[in-house]
């Protein structure tokens, strides 16, 4: 992939620097560019993502007509060029569903066009999500060779029962195998987990994220299961045949996990999210800091910034669909709608709470035109639920504040005040 200009980007800062200034800056989100891969081998049982089984093909699992769909993305890449105008991006992310079914010269046709239209950092992140059932030593090789630089792995858990319970097409010895070949051939590995399985205590939460964190990871996605509607485990807990850990059960694997984590250098900078300082996700820090982003192929979301306005974008999710949308009108879009900067704010928020370094109130006021009114603010704080930080300029949720992300966005929208008639405001 060909990349232009130098990145703004200094040394990889410390969490507190990391605020402060540089390439991380949470007053400059950035620019990132997201690109959904809807196929995946076979549907996990707990999983509502966009993702479609199609059988067929070579291989058995590709019943997709790849050259088609590369062809619809290159062409939806360009409609969202002629929106967006030019920009200079700092990642790419191919999501999923699995892009680590996608073929090596897909990634690269892809990624050289974002190039083409785009000013891309020299240091860019670009990272692809891989499925070890289908990691393969030499497509990750063609996947360094097109340009990715990260993948992160969905391991999901490390106790052979429980993958199968979870549904997962491949093993133990597989997950870490696929563990293997990522980090041998990409400079930047992370995993997801998921824990309060059914059946799984406390005790064996620790001892599997231990094992985890024995792997070495600079970056760990650590979910709690949810079930999520229009799921097979909905269906399944909903008739009694799943039982998952009460709610306290849960709460204390996620204490537990903050603790672990935390103990071995890889604290939470978001609520799922750890990484050892300087290697947290750029790209999902443009989302949770409210930046601008493209999001192309089925399902996607986007948010940019254009001479009108911020807009949201959403995509036709069903691939085929969309596949057949893009070649009659160059793209999927079903959704274009401008955002007031009202709601942009309560977007803002609900983001930036998610985060461990908090929401910038300066970059809140940027976007919403509005400044959270200092008594709701106060209350908060003296109810333990949120905090100011770095001087007044961020504020973060804490304690219980961290589950009650949705009502603290409530109190503190009800309170906003334009910002610049209110000479009381919380900085
Ligand atoms: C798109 S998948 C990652 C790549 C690939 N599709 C895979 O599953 O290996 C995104 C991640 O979301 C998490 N996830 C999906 N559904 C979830 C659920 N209901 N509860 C908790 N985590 C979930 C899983 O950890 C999964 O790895
Ligand atoms: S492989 Fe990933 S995206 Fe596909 S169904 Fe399973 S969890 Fe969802």
């Amino acid at each position: 992939m060909a990349v232009v200009g130098e990145s703004a980007a200094g040394g990889q800062p410390d969490r507190l620097a990391m605020a402060e200034g540089d390439q991380l800056r949470a007053d400059q989100p950035g620019f990132g560019v997201y690109v959904h891969w809807p196929f995946c081998a076979q549907k996990c049982p707990y999983c509502d993502f966009n993702s479609h089984v199609r059988f067929g093909g070579r291989d058995g699992r590709s019943g997709w007509n790849e050259a088609r769909f590369l062809s619809a993305y290159l062409r939806e890449l360009q409609h969202f060029r002629a929106l967006t105008g030019p920009r200079r991006a700092s990642s790419v992310f191919f999501g999923g569903g699995t892009p680590s079914l996608m073929q090596g010269a897909t990634v690269a046709a892809i990624l050289d066009e974002i190039a083409r239209l785009w000013d891309i950092d020299a240091d860019a992140e670009i990272t692809l999500e891989a499925n070890p059932g289908s990691v393969e030593a030499g497509r990750f090789r063609d996947y360094r060779a097109a340009g990715v630089n990260r993948v992160s792995v969905g391991v999901q858990s490390l106790v052979a029962a429980d993958l199968k319970a979870l549904g997962r097409i491949h093993t133990v010895e597989e997950a870490k195998a696929a563990l293997k070949i990522a980090t041998g051939t990409f400079e930047r590995t992370s995993f997801d987990l998921i824990y309060a399985r059914s059946g799984q205590d406390l005790a064996a939460w620790r001892s599997e994220l231990a094992e985890a964190l024995a792997f070495g990871p600079s970056h760990l996605s650590l979910y709690q299961l949810t079930i999520e509607p229009g799921t097979m485990f909905e269906k399944l807990y909903a008739s009694g045949q799943l039982v998952v850990p009460d709610e306290d059960s849960a709460a204390d694997m996620f204490e537990a996990t903050q603790e672990i984590t935390e103990a071995a250098g890889l604290p939470a900078y978001e609520v799922s999210n750890h990484a050892c300082p300087g290697e947290e996700s750029r790209h999902n820090l443009i989302y949770w800091r409210y930046g601008e982003y493209v999001g192309l192929g089925p399902g996607a979301h986007g948010r940019i910034v254009t001479d009108g306005g911020r807009l949201a974008t959403v995509i036709e999710r069903h691939p085929e669909t969309w596949v057949t949308q893009v070649e009659a009108s160059g793209h999927g879009i079903t959704e274009l709608e401008p955002i007031s900067r009202a709601a942009a704010a309560d977007e803002m928020l609900l983001m930036g709470l998610r985060l461990r370094e908090g929401v910038d109130l300066h970059r809140l006021t940027e976007v919403g035109g509005l400044r959270a009114g200092s008594d709701a603010v106060g209350r908060l704080v003296e109810e333990g639920v949120l905090e100011s930080v770095g001087e007044g300029r961020r504020l973060r949720a804490v304690g219980r504040g961290r589950f009650l992300v949705n009502e603290l966005v409530r109190q503190i929208s009800a309170s906003f005040v334009t910002a610049g008639n209110v000479a009381e405001s919380l900085t």
